[in-house]
């Protein structure tokens, strides 16, 4: 048990835990974002007695007589400069990153109102954001820094703005301030936890999966494996090639393939539950990367599959043997691009609820909710 101050008020937590889970899950402080909960992103990033520091590091046990502060306890004022000048300087998009980005600029502003770029720099430099490349952030402290001094927020919004303007986004403030909803900050009465069991290889064929123990576990409600999918268990983006969840006698294809699902009353009973799940696996030769998958011997990543080969297209546009014979320079390359991962810092989560109607919504953070909407209707044998 620890007692601190957070935003000025005292607090305690009973239990030891990250600061992250206590300030989100018993303070319902939704600003303080979880990225990662490892200590790499900086989403999490709060001011512990002046200095930045990531919320998911420390234990509540090693904060007794700490004073805490996240983006909840800015000032008015505060508020107003930073959602002015992080609009201003167009440094929000997707916003997950940006009150983790307020907090640095706080810690550094509070002490040092004429940074160089070098120390803003500093200041940022353990806050990932994937979407702005940093320069429009830093113009954002600057500007923040300018406003501090002068003391005033120039009057510069033009509401009858119309296309053509140069305008801050709309949901600017709440990005800023964190008060706007990720599905990962809601909160509902009774909510039970969810997550996957993965697959402990990259190539494996399942024998078999016990999960009488983790169904046993007091707090867990339900431990879902394919068998129990009441549609199609193949989904996919170009080709329906994909396992929801790896059946008994199927491949998994990478580490991450899922091959249970625990809901339980709360995170702690879901991981138990997950280590209570028994899973023989008989392991097969890895497949790295494409080279090798392309190999004449390879073995087959999806063993249903005629080749490892997901597509094959022929794009052809004009006559581009002419073209070439009638060019003057002519160069020949071998070009690849790398593989790029999103590297999005929202975590990948959903949350379902009934209204009052019994009708079921589901939120989740993707851009094409139709395609999810698909898969889950074929997965629960709805089409
Ligand atoms: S650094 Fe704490 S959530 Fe990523
Ligand atoms: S705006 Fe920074 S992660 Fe999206």
């Amino acid at each position: 048990m620890a007692a601190f101050k957070v935003n000025g008020k005292n607090v305690c937590s009973e239990k030891n835990q990250k600061l992250l889970r206590f300030l989100r899950d018993e303070l319902r402080l939704t600003s303080v974002k979880d990225g990662c909960s490892e200590g790499a992103c900086g989403a999490c990033t709060v001011i512990i007695d002046g200095k930045t520091c990531k919320a998911c590091v420390p234990d509540t046990d090693s904060l007794s007589g700490r004073e805490i502060i996240t983006v909840e306890g800015l000032t008015e004022w505060e508020r107003q400069v930073y959602t002015y000048a992080y609009g201003k300087a167009g440094a929000v998009q997707c916003g997950f990153c940006i009150p983790g980005m307020v907090m640095c600029t706080k810690a550094l502003l509070d002490e040092n109102m004429e940074p160089t770029d070098d120390e803003i720099r500093y200041a940022l430099r353990n806050n990932y954001c994937r979407c702005t490349g940093y320069v429009k952030i830093m113009d954002a402290v600057r500007l923040a820094a300018k406003i501090l001094k002068k003391g005033e927020i120039p009057d510069d919004g033009d509401p009858n703005w119309t296309i053509g303007n140069r305008v801050a986004r709309i949901d600017v403030a709440e990005k800023v301030l964190g008060t706007g909803k990720y599905p990962d900050d809601f909160y509902l009465d009774g909510m039970l936890y969810g997550s996957a069991l993965r697959s402990r290889y990259a190539r494996a064929r399942v024998l078999s999966i016990d999960t009488s123990k983790a169904k046993e576990l007091p707090g867990v409600e339900a431990v879902v494996t394919a068998a129990d999918i009441p549609g199609e268990n193949k989904i996919g983006h170009l080709k329906h090639d994909q396992y929801t969840l790896i059946p008994v006698g199927g491949l998994v294809h990478y580490l991450g393939d899922a091959v249970a699902l625990v809901a339980a009353k709360d995170r702690e009973t879901v991981e138990k539950a997950k280590k209570l799940i028994k899973v023989d696996y008989e392991v097969l030769p890895h497949v790295h990367t494409i080279e090798e998958a392309a190999a004449l011997d390879a073995p087959k990543v999806f063993d249903e599959e005629d080749s490892n080969v997901c597509a094959h297209k022929h794009i052809s546009r004009g006559n581009a043997e002419e073209a070439i014979r009638n060019s003057k320079y002519v160069i020949s390359h071998h070009f690849e691009t790398p593989w790029t991962e999103h590297a999005f810092l929202e975590p990948e989560c959903a949350v379902a609820f009934y209204d009052e109607d019994g009708d079921v919504f589901i939120l989740f953070c993707r851009p094409v909710s139709t395609s999810d909407q698909t898969r889950m209707f074929t997965s629960s044998g709805n089409r």
